[in-house]
């Protein structure tokens, strides 16, 4: 058992996290300026687990913040889902994208540091590998960013890895997530974007519950087989078991990095019609243009988390539409609802 300080713990990801690592028998501290989550997430999570969650509301760049946090609640390690995602508010906002995802991250590790803790998850993600040139993508693939959402990931991977280089007795485990999807099958925790979802799944749960009208399909002339574009969906419950996976691994220093995805690609088409096959619902969609910055196809190859960690998805795309639509069912809006 150790003590954990989740950054952004109270968003898609670190949620569901925190649900598995209180599971397993460890203690969670959330720290969360709830820019892009809700504290009832916090309030499910207690529900889901039956414990009580320490929280700090608090913001990543602010290193003394971090700290007190740290030393008050004695953390051995970090899991750090803090950050922007939007890929298209990157490109109109940089500034603000380079100050929470890299400054935050700076000040994180400035914290952690002075408090001796050496241990830390960093979520990344499969947009650090830029336009695919071999699929399925392996953790050797060049890296390259295309937009600053993705450079900031890139820069924080590079200064990860710089910092074990200069201090190797670091614990850090660099984990390139695909697409996570889904929700808890108790439908208390789920995803829940702000305004409109960027997002093909969240977008689609709202059209399929009523709360949007029609789904745009970005592009359907791609070289895939129907013409749309074709990604990793990976359960979130699964992806959250990776984090936990990972973490037993860094019982020794090291920096690893790791895809975790099922290594299995679907088009938005065949998202769609699992998606409505499984909530008995039609989802009225129209073809539109492709997506700035959008590829044809991306899945991993996740052979190194298997190898390394013991670590699989298990769960298909029905399971994570099942659960998807179930969450939404009973969360029309979201944690407002
Ligand atoms: C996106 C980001 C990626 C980020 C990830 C997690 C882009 C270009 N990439 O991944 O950097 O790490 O989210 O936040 O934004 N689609 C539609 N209609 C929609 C929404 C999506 O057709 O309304 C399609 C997309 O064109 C794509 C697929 O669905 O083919 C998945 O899209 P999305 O869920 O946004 O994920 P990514 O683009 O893979």
């Amino acid at each position: 058992m150790s003590r954990i300080l989740l950054t952004g713990g109270a968003g898609y990801i670190g949620s569901h996290t925190g649900v598995e690592l209180i599971q397993a028998g460890h203690e969670i501290v959330v720290f969360d300026n709830f820019c892009n989550s809700h504290p009832e997430s916090l309030d499910r999570m207690e529900q889901i687990t039956g414990t009580t969650i320490r929280r700090v509301r608090g913001d990543i760049r602010n290193q003394t913040q971090i700290e007190t946090a740290i030393r008050a609640h004695d953390c051995q390690a970090v899991i750090h889902f803090a950050c922007l995602k939007a890929v298209g508010e990157s490109g109109e906002r940089p500034l603000e994208y380079y100050d929470n995802n890299v400054a935050g991250t700076l000040s994180l590790l400035r914290a952690m540091r002075a408090t001796g803790v050496r241990t830390l998850l960093f979520s990344s993600s499969a947009t650090v590998y830029g336009v695919p040139q071999d699929l399925p993508l392996k953790e050797t693939h060049p890296l390259s960013a295309t937009n600053p959402y993705a450079r900031s990931k890139l820069i924080i991977e590079d200064m990860l890895r710089d910092i074990y280089r200069a201090g190797p007795e670091w614990r850090i485990g660099i984990l390139r997530y695909f697409n996570p999807a889904g929700a808890h099958a108790s439908g208390l925790i789920g995803e829940d974007p702000p305004g409109i979802p960027n997002n093909l799944m969240p977008f689609m749960a709202q059209v399929a519950v009523g709360r949007r009208n029609t789904l745009r399909v970005w592009g359907n002339d791609y070289p895939t087989p129907d013409g749309t574009g074709i990604r990793d969906y990976l359960h979130v419950v699964d992806l959250a078991i990776g984090h936990l996976s990972a973490l037993r691994h860094l019982d020794t220093p090291q920096c690893l990095t790791l895809n975790l995805g099922t290594g299995t690609g679907h088009s938005v088409l065949e998202t769609l019609h699992a998606f409505e096959k499984i909530s008995g619902t039609t989802i009225p969609h129209e073809f539109a243009p492709r997506r700035t910055g959008d590829v044809a196809s991306c899945y991993a190859d996740p052979s190194q988390a298997l190898a390394v960690l013991g670590w699989k998805a298990e769960r298909t795309l029905d399971h994570m539409c099942e659960d998807a639509w179930r969450w939404q069912e009973k969360n029309r809006n979201g944690y407002r609802s």
